[in-house]
């Protein structure tokens, strides 16, 4: 990882990372050398078995020779020839059988009597086996018979005492001893060295540097960039990576979040007060008796009063959801038209206002709310409609509602250019559903919300002149699905 090349690998890193014997590549160390050592004991019996019968093979072979010599004397060989013959075999005695007949060649003075008898001939590998580890663990003093093959069917026999077999043996074993201790030790090494430097150092450097980044999270100089390995060390590091990426873009978002809240309270905070200094001189247009003033003054001082009481409210929760709602009957006419003569629509020069709600339609809302919809909805169509240069066109908006058993349906529609194709996915989603120079975004999601904490719904009519928005609000008793059912059931 050659992100992490330039990391000092300290020990004082903050992160405890171990005492190097209790360590991954110590524990390796130990285990291959145990391993192999464990190898080796599986071979060292076979290998000492065969040994133990090569040996054997040998006295055999000179005592053919031996044999072969003694033999071609007329009598029986003189006694100082036969010791010496013996004494080159390390045997007791020499006998040979051919044609039926036994024919000792050479004897010492006192043979001892045979304890044990090995035909080399017939001997299997379990057989070998148990050879050997007989001798080994309790051969000393005991006098071995040994059978070979003389001449093409002849047979030859040797008496040799186990001791020099055993000793030579035992020699054998601290040879193998050493070398498979040289073997695993090497081996160890070696396995030891590859892992340290293919798996335990990466690791290392990983841990550290995932240990400095857990103190400072928002830190990229932290983040791991991938070493391109393809095992799986290497895939650990895409994902580590990958997480930290994502974690490191909550982090942004995060604050960028925390930063638009702090805003929002300051420009609430300050927008209430410059609201109660409107609410302190629209209090005194009451006053004066003008007509005009007379019919206005009163719907801007209750349009002021509403959004002082949205700032306060929005102050004192504190959060980025709205206060439940807070339902009363309200009547719908009166609340459609109140919005119309906030948005200037009931007056408007060139767009045609109709109200064509029942005045006896009673909306089970929070009338504060419900306002804030239609203001919304309202402010929308006045701007599609404003749009259109085109004098000739039709520019009307219609509010109309219904109550069906305990659901009020309200329709916002206008026949302006209707609603852009690529904002229709997104309509009801913070900051994802603006086309408009100068618009947020925020209108259609803040009415979606308001609507939905009624219990409610609104959706955009499709097949439509212009743009028609549809509201359902059932009454508190009564939740929109069970309305629902009731109705088609
Ligand atoms: N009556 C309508 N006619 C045509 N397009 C509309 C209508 N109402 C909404 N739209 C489209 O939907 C988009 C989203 O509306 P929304 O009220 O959520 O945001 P906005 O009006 O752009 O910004 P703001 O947050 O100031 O309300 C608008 O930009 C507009 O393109
Ligand atoms: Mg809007």
């Amino acid at each position: 990882m050659h992100q992490s090349d330039d990391l000092p690998l300290k020990e004082e890193t903050a992160m405890p990372l171990g005492d190097p014997k209790r360590g991954l590549s110590f524990k390796l160390l130990l285990m291959t050398i145990l391993f192999v050592m464990f190898a080796d004991i599986l071979i060292y019996f076979p290998l000492i078995s065969n040994f133990q019968k090569d040996e054997i093979e040998k006295r055999l072979r000179t005592g053919v020779i031996a044999a072969h010599a003694l033999t071609a004397y007329p009598e029986a060989p003189p006694r100082d020839i036969q010791a010496d013959m013996l004494s080159q075999v390390d045997a007791y005695a020499i006998a040979v059988r051919t044609d039926g007949m036994k024919q000792m060649v050479a004897v010492a003075d006192t043979p001892p009597t045979v304890d044990r008898s090995i035909d080399v001939r017939q001997t299997s590998f379990l057989d070998l086996l148990s050879e050997a580890t007989n001798t080994l663990l309790l051969g000393d003093d005991r006098t071995i018979k040994a059978t070979g093959a003389y001449g093409a069917d002849g047979e030859i026999e040797i008496a040799f005492s186990e001791r020099g077999l055993r000793r030579a043996m035992i020699e054998a074993s601290g040879t193998i001893f050493l070398i498979s201790l040289t073997i695993s030790a090497i081996t160890g090494m070696l396995v030891y060295y590859s892992i340290r430097f293919l798996f335990v150092q990466p690791m290392r450097k990983l841990g550290i540097q995932l240990e400095r980044w857990s103190h400072d999270p928002e830190a990229t100089a932290y983040h791991v960039i991938p070493s391109g390995r393809t095992d799986e060390l290497g895939h650990a590091e895409l994902a580590i990576a990958s997480i930290q990426r994502r974690i490191g873009d909550m982090f942004k978002q995060q604050r960028r979040l925390a930063d638009l809240g702090l805003a929002v309270s300051k420009i609430n905070h300050d927008l209430r007060n410059l609201l109660a200094s409107a609410q302190l001189v629209s209090d005194r247009l009451t006053s004066i008796p003008d007509p005009t003033v007379q019919r206005f003054a009163p719907k801007l001082v209750s349009t002021i009063d509403r959004a002082i009481t949205y700032c306060q409210s929005v102050l004192a929760y504190g959060k980025a959801q709205e206060a439940p709602p807070n339902r009363r009957l309200v009547a719908l006419v009166r609340l459609a038209n109140d919005v119309a003569d906030v948005t200037g629509i009931s007056h408007h020069a060139s767009i045609e206002w109709v109200n064509a709600v029942p005045d006896s339609l009673e909306v089970d809302a929070d009338s504060d709310q419900l306002f804030r919809v239609l203001l919304n909805l309202t402010r929308n169509s006045v701007q599609a409609l404003e749009q259109t240069a085109d004098s000739a066109m039709v520019k009307r908006m219609t509010i109309s509602g219904s109550r069906e058993g305990s659901v009020v349906r309200i329709r916002v529609a206008d026949t302006g250019p209707g609603l852009p194709e690529k904002t229709r996915e997104t309509l009801f989603k913070p900051f994802q559903g603006s086309v408009r120079p100068g618009g947020t975004g925020l209108g259609l999601a803040i009415a979606a919300e308001l609507i939905r904490a009624h219990g409610g719904t609104i959706v955009a009519l499709e097949n439509q002149p212009g743009a028609t928005f549809e509201i359902e609000i059932p009454d508190r008793s009564a939740s929109l699905a069970d309305a629902r059912s009731r109705k088609t059931g």
